[in-house]
């Protein structure tokens, strides 16, 4: 009797669990990754790639595989999408899809899903909606912030003119910008040699590198590496010592703060603090918190970006004398040597913005940036689940020979149609496309025009004394971005034809 009820039992426990086992085979919903190389345990295809120049071993491995291929970077399973039509595809036609930000690591330590860059869900977009309404009340990509940046190429012409034609760092080149960002933020600019500019910049740069080194690029990939690393807690520190800093100028922007409007971006973002109303005071937008990490997101996002691109354009302008005289020669005949740039002035000086494109294109500052599938997802006869990491790369982009007569070389006619008037390339990525567009694009553009058109105007830039146009190396320095090797470079003022 009691080894009949066992029996019983038993079966009753089988049948239960193969009912079990038939139903949860049945809720599975079967993923179709696009093909990609074999993945090994734990490091998955890490082996194949070149953790600096991840883009030319992506491109290499789409030769293969096509121009949409599954990479597993460790044990995250990633859809790499490489060439103009590819990137289309996801950042463009099904942005919404492909839009969250993946994680990495090295960078969500400290901002914690705050700010704009690193955040996902409702923080993200009330952020990022705030961001860029306030950008363009303050005039981002119009007339106050054009009278902004026009001073500020004032005082970086004088401080290149102070070497009196004798070599200086690209360093110098590296100033302009972040008063723009400053001014945004809190309503000033810093003369180059204040000792808290200097410290931020110096906070910034290191920031810039060691997010950026070998052992970085894989912790975001093995984040278990944090142990055995130094980057992660340095990292941290500088950001502890910039936060300290940044704590000062919010009080200082407190004290002077007006009572129904606003002039900067911190002190917009206090008085969404003080009118913020929530059930939970876990659910607050508008903390301290997000604004270190916002602010953080517009001075590093709007410096190091925009200043290196600077750099990269001097950099070729002594590479290539010729194309520098073209875009000085129509400087003078057009606008002179005296007044300064006007943003107006692209229309008039279309070989000067071709130049400040082509300068951003072959800089390509990001090789990519990672996103997200914040939903499962269907795409061409694919179906990857929720939390897939998408890599648009846009290296793949910038260099798509379907899309660039020459890809591989700095050529201001890409952006130029054959009466010399400027032309908008649908493959200038940059910026990236779609839902996470960089949210400075249109300030970031008028920068470069001005600035670069500004310093030609002003200066001819060569190497130092012994070293040849060929010395000068163009192969970027991978760090977060792709910055310039570090260069010498000598200003001559120039002066009106006679
Ligand atoms: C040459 C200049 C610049 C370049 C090449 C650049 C490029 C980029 C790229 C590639 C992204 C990532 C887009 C993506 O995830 O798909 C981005 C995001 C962002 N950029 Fe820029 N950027 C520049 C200047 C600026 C400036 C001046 C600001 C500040 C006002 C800024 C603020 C941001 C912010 C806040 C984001 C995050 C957008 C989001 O995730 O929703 N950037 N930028």
């Amino acid at each position: 009797m009691a080894s009949e009820s066992v029996t019983i039992f038993l079966l009753c426990t089988i049948v239960i669990m193969v009912v079990k086992i038939l139903m949860s085979f049945s809720k599975k919903k079967i993923y179709k990754f696009p093909p990609g190389p074999t993945p090994l345990p734990i490091i998955g295809n890490m082996h194949l790639l070149d953790i600096k120049r991840q883009d030319l071993t992506l491109m290499e491995l789409a030769k293969k595989y096509g121009p949409i291929f599954t990479f597993h970077f460790g044990s995250a399973k990633g859809v790499v999408f490489v060439g103009y039509e590819a990137n289309k595809e996801a950042l463009v036609k099904a942005h919404y899809t492909f839009g969250d930000r993946a994680p990495i690591p090295i960078s969500d330590n400290f901002q914690q899903n705050h700010g704009v860059i690193f955040s996902n869900g409702e923080l993200w977009k009330v952020t990022r909606r705030f961001t860029l309404s306030i950008l363009r009340d303050l005039g981002m990509g119009k007339r106050p912030i054009e009278a902004r940046i026009i001073e500020e190429l004032q005082f970086l012409c004088a401080a290149i003119q102070a070497y009196n034609g004798k070599p200086f760092d690209k360093k110098v080149l590296y100033l302009a910008a972040p008063n723009i960002s400053f001014a945004m933020l809190f309503g000033r600019r810093f003369d180059y040699d204040n000792p808290t500019f200097q410290r931020m910049i110096t906070i910034m740069d290191e920031i810039v590198i060691n997010t950026g080194t070998v052992a970085a690029k894989y912790y975001n990939f093995f984040p278990m590496l944090k142990y055995f690393l130094k980057e992660p807690a340095f990292v941290m520190d500088r950001i502890n010592q910039l936060n300290e800093i940044l704590k000062v100028l919010f009080k200082e922007a407190k004290e002077v703060k007006s009572e129904d409007s606003f002039r900067t971006y911190t002190e917009a973002f206090f008085q969404k603090e003080e009118r913020e109303i929530v059930a939970d005071e876990k659910e607050k937008i508008f903390t301290e918190r997000n604004l270190l990490a916002s602010t953080f997101d517009v001075m590093l996002g709007g410096t190091e970006t925009t200043s290196t691109t600077i750099q990269w354009c001097i950099l070729f302008m002594m590479k290539y004398p010729h194309i520098q005289k073209k875009a000085q020669d129509e400087i003078e005949s057009v606008i002179g040597l005296e007044r300064p740039p006007r943003w107006d002035d692209q229309t008039v000086l279309p070989y000067c913005l071709a130049v400040a494109h082509e300068s951003q294109r072959c800089a390509n500052l990001f090789q990519y940036f990672p996103h997200l599938t914040p939903a499962d997802v269907h795409f061409k006869d694919y179906f990857v689940p929720k939390g897939t990491l998408m890599i648009p790369l846009f290296s793949s982009v910038l260099n798509d020979e379907t899309q660039w007569e020459t890809p591989n070389q700095f050529n201001p006619n890409h952006f130029l149609d054959a009466d010399g008037k400027f032309v908008k390339k649908d493959a200038f990525y940059p910026f990236s496309k779609g839902r996470r567009v960089c949210a400075g694009e249109s300030l970031a553009r008028m920068e470069l025009f001005l600035f670069i058109t500004g310093l030609l105007q002003k200066f001819t830039f060569t190497p130092p004394p012994g070293v040849s146009t060929d010395d000068l190396d163009i192969t970027p320095e991978v760090v977060f971005t792709m910055r310039t090797k570090s260069y010498k470079v000598c200003a001559t003022p120039r002066q009106e034809a006679v």
